[in-house]
């Protein structure tokens, strides 16, 4: 007689019973769409390295918000883009700022939807790094966190739900936490970027939100790909700091930080399905290589099941529609 143990298959015939022992599951409300508003702008413009995303006018982007919440996304996760740049990115924390328009425009219209955020100074810098330069070149890193919590502080007064940091100063966590703490907004949660790698996956991002950096690169401030274990650290350090959520990102080449945070912290997970990561899939589905859609809702759930509880995804719309039907 065969030895019981080759039939684990009992529990796979038939979809009702796999779906009874599943032990992953993804679901809408797990995912954050990313959008991108651009200061005046005519219509939306697409953007080419990322097809299905555009660029949105504020009007086109409160339209695209609404979508996403009939799909049952619970937030987008907002990136501005100014008309105007500046060595400081004093675009950034302009109470009219483009995100600041953009936030009070999305609460009003859909006021259930989560907006979150994004904090960074690239978008606004005319050299396109995440803080004030030094004469050497080299980003400030002391000089950049008063900005930072000021932009941070502008965003929570527009009305945004969340803030989420993405530029990886030292101790940006604690200095925002401060502010908004000073000035009221104790209530609002900090999603930290906490392990956020210099990866060439950013690529496609760049080119969205207009954003790469004029000379050298973000290697002086961004985790370098080989370390498990600093990423640990740089989570853990963010927590004591006051961050309320941690973030992993990108995602799927990172899928054992998501793990190690995940066992390191109580606090919840998000992992960043980045720019690059959507391009890859999609030049490979318009090319007939892959099959996008159940990629796409592999690779989701893979990210749920390395530790993530929140996702941010490109195609964070699409991965709705497919798990209704
Ligand atoms: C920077 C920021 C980046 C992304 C989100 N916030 C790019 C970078 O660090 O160069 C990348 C997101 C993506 O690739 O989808 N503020």
């Amino acid at each position: 007689m065969a030895f019981p143990a080759t039939r684990l298959r009992r529990l796979r015939r038939t979809p009702p019973l796999r779906d009874l022992v599943r032990e992953t599951r993804l679901d809408p409300g797990d995912l954050v769409l990313p959008l991108f508003v651009e200061e005046g702008l005519g219509a939306a413009t697409p953007v080419a390295a990322m097809p299905g995303v555009a660029r949105h006018p504020l009007a086109g982007l409160v339209g695209e918000a609404g979508e996403a919440q009939e799909l049952g996304l619970p937030a987008v996760l907002l990136f501005g883009i100014p008309a105007q740049k500046d060595e400081q990115g004093s675009g950034a924390w302009d109470e009219d700022g483009v995100v600041q328009e953009a936030t009070r425009a999305l609460k009003a219209a859909h006021p259930g939807l989560l907006v979150i955020a994004d904090l960074c100074l690239c978008e606004y810098t005319s050299h396109g790094h995440c803080g004030l330069l030094r004469d050497d070149g080299a980003v400030d890193n002391d000089a950049t966190l008063e900005l930072l919590a000021r932009t941070a502080v502008s965003q929570a007064r527009a009305g945004a739900d969340v803030i989420a940091p993405s530029d990886m100063m030292d101790g940006r966590v604690g200095a925002i936490r401060a502010a908004l703490d000073d000035e009221g907004f104790a209530d609002v949660p900090i999603l930290a970027y906490s392990a956020k790698f210099a990866s060439a996956f950013y690529g496609p991002f760049r080119e969205a939100a207009g954003s790469p950096p004029a000379f050298g690169d973000r290697r002086g401030y961004q985790l370098d790909p080989a370390n498990g274990r600093e990423a640990v650290r740089e989570a853990l350090l963010d927590v004591e700091e006051g961050a309320d959520i941690v973030m992993v990102k990108p995602a799927l080449p990172y899928l054992d930080v998501i793990r190690r945070i995940a066992e390191a912290s109580a606090l919840p997970v998000a992992a960043y399905n980045v720019s690059g990561e959507y391009a890859m899939v999609k030049a490979a589905a318009r090319d007939g290589l892959l099959d996008e859609r159940a990629a796409v809702l592999e690779a989701l759930t893979s990210i749920r099941r390395a530790g993530a509880d929140i996702i941010i995804s490109y195609h964070a719309k699409d991965a709705a529609r497919w798990l209704r039907t």
